[in-house]
């Protein structure tokens, strides 16, 4: 097979490289992110068909064997994920691709000569694999294989220190000897400390992690471009590394936290203060023709959508009852916060999908000082993000993230099926409020519900 001519290689590397900017500034919009997921498809495509053009390869049938086999894995995985399972999804992917640079990393030692390209292949190594592993523990948070709360034992800070201080050896004894053996043994230390950075790192804080070591796998990855002379590799690395570093930032902002508070903080504050026991305190819950009535006689309700409206599949049964108190003259807005449910921007998407107006989707700051002039605050499947421990119980898991003041409106109402707690798993003083009532049930049930008493009113 003759090869492309290496201009026309570099021409191709550059629409990938377009496709991958034009894919990010697609998917910053959710009117967009279609497209943009589309076009960034498109890009790897065309890299990965450049390359079988333009690089004399030895084994394809054994390329195209793998290729085929990650394809009939991940394919049938995506397509059946449910949307509440998406960020262990991402996290699977993300850690695979991590693993997979790493590896690379390993094969491409016998062939550096170059101790700076060692360094690339030493690097890409280390994170590569502390991206793998670590991603590995989050999965198994969030599938519940392990507990999501914070895992620690007494001596792991000198455990840790320990680790990393080996994972730095074995990278300087890869660089300087080039031997295989040091190799293996950086990758197997370097898993080991993916593990225990992850670890002690629970509840809420998880999506955050992901989002960091997504940033370190574009970095492993883009090392491994530097490794394979391949300058694509250079910029989609780099490319996800930056928007996985941006996007780390960004919520751990919204959830009001540092990203080394996030990782080391355990180690600090061994106990977790705020009540995870449910106590047998009284709650006032109410029928859905009562809940009807409020709403349904208010001049404003704010409706705060969560986790459990996406467990429920209630979308489009808010959506109609927003519809049904427009009609009756009633202002309606959603408050969304930055990290409800359970990936980024996850009620945007799942409202979106009923075609609830962007305009009627309030973000924290703006919908905050509006919950006092509201007479109903309506939350459907949410707890952490309007939990007031997270401004009143210092060491609670939560405390620091902002959250949206629904305890300022005149009622509130919540839609959950039971007193368990939310994802943090710790309880919420709001659900004794005197101004606060409870429709026990299925959030879907009880706004079909609560939709009906409200069309006999
Ligand atoms: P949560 O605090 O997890 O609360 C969800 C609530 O929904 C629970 O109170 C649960 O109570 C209820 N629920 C579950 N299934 C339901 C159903 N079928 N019908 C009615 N209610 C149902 O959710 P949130 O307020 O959206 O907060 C999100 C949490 O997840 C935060 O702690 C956040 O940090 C974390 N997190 C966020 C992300 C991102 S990036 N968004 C990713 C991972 C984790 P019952 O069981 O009693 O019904």
């Amino acid at each position: 097979m003759s090869l492309l001519a290496p201009e026309w290689t570099a021409i191709a590397y550059l629409f990938a490289a377009v496709c991958f900017i034009l894919a990010l500034k697609g998917l910053s919009s959710p009117r967009s992110a279609r497209r943009g997921n589309l076009i960034g498809a498109a890009g790897a495509v065309l890299a990965v068909v450049t390359v079988f053009f333009s690089v004399r390869l030895e084994n394809i049938p054994g390329i195209l064997v793998a290729i085929a086999a990650g394809s009939i894995i991940a394919a049938p995985l995506a397509r059946r994920v449910q949307m509440t399972q998406m960020p262990q999804l991402v996290a699977l992917f993300n850690g695979v691709g991590g693993g997979a640079a790493a590896l690379v990393a390993v094969l491409e030692l016998q062939h550096s000569e170059d101790p700076w390209v060692r360094v690339a292949v030493a690097f890409t190594m280390l994170v590569g694999a502390v991206s793998f592993a670590g991603s590995a523990v989050t999965v198994a948070k969030l599938q519940d294989l392990i507990s999501t709360r914070p895992l620690i034992f007494s001596g792991m800070t000198w455990a840790v220190s320990i680790v990393l201080l080996a994972a730095l050896a074995a990278s300087t004894l890869v660089v300087a000897t080039g031997e295989s053996f040091w190799a293996v043994a950086l990758l197997l230390v370097a898993l080991v400390a993916g593990a225990l950075l992850v670890l002690p790192v629970g509840g809420a804080d998880v999506p955050i992690v992901i989002s960091l070591l997504n940033a370190f796998t574009g970095l492993a990855v883009a090392a491994s471009g530097i490794v394979l002379g391949n300058v694509l590799l250079v910029v989609a690395g780099t490319l996800v590394g930056a928007s996985g570093a941006i996007l780390t930032r960004a919520m751990a902002a919204a959830m009001g936290r540092g990203v080394v508070g996030i990782l080391f903080g355990a180690f600090r504050r061994v106990s977790s203060a705020g009540s995870t026991a449910q106590s047998d305190r009284p709650v006032r819950s109410s029928a859905p023709e009562d809940v009807a009535v409020l709403l349904g006689y208010a001049e404003r309700v704010v409706i705060v959508p969560g986790y459990g409206l996406a467990v429920a599949q209630g979308q489009h049964t808010v959506a109609e009852l927003a519809t049904a108190l427009e009609a009756r003259g009633v202002t309606v807005d959603f408050a969304i916060h930055p990290v409800a449910g359970r990936m980024p921007g996850h009620m945007n998407v799942l409202l979106a999908e009923a075609n609830v107006p962007y305009e009627s989707l309030k973000e924290m700051a703006e919908i905050n000082p509006e919950f006092a002039n509201t007479d109903v605050a309506l939350v459907v499947g949410a707890n952490d993000v309007v939990n007031p421990a997270a401004k009143s119980s210092p060491g609670s898991p939560i405390y620091g993230m902002p959250i949206l003041e629904v305890g300022d409106a005149g009622q509130v109402v919540f839609l959950k099926r039971s007193m368990r707690p939310g994802f943090a798993g710790i309880e919420n003083e709001l659900l004794y409020d005197p101004k606060t009532t409870l429709l026990f049930g299925d959030a879907k049930d009880s706004l079909v519900k609560v939709l009906s008493a409200l069309k006999a009113l």
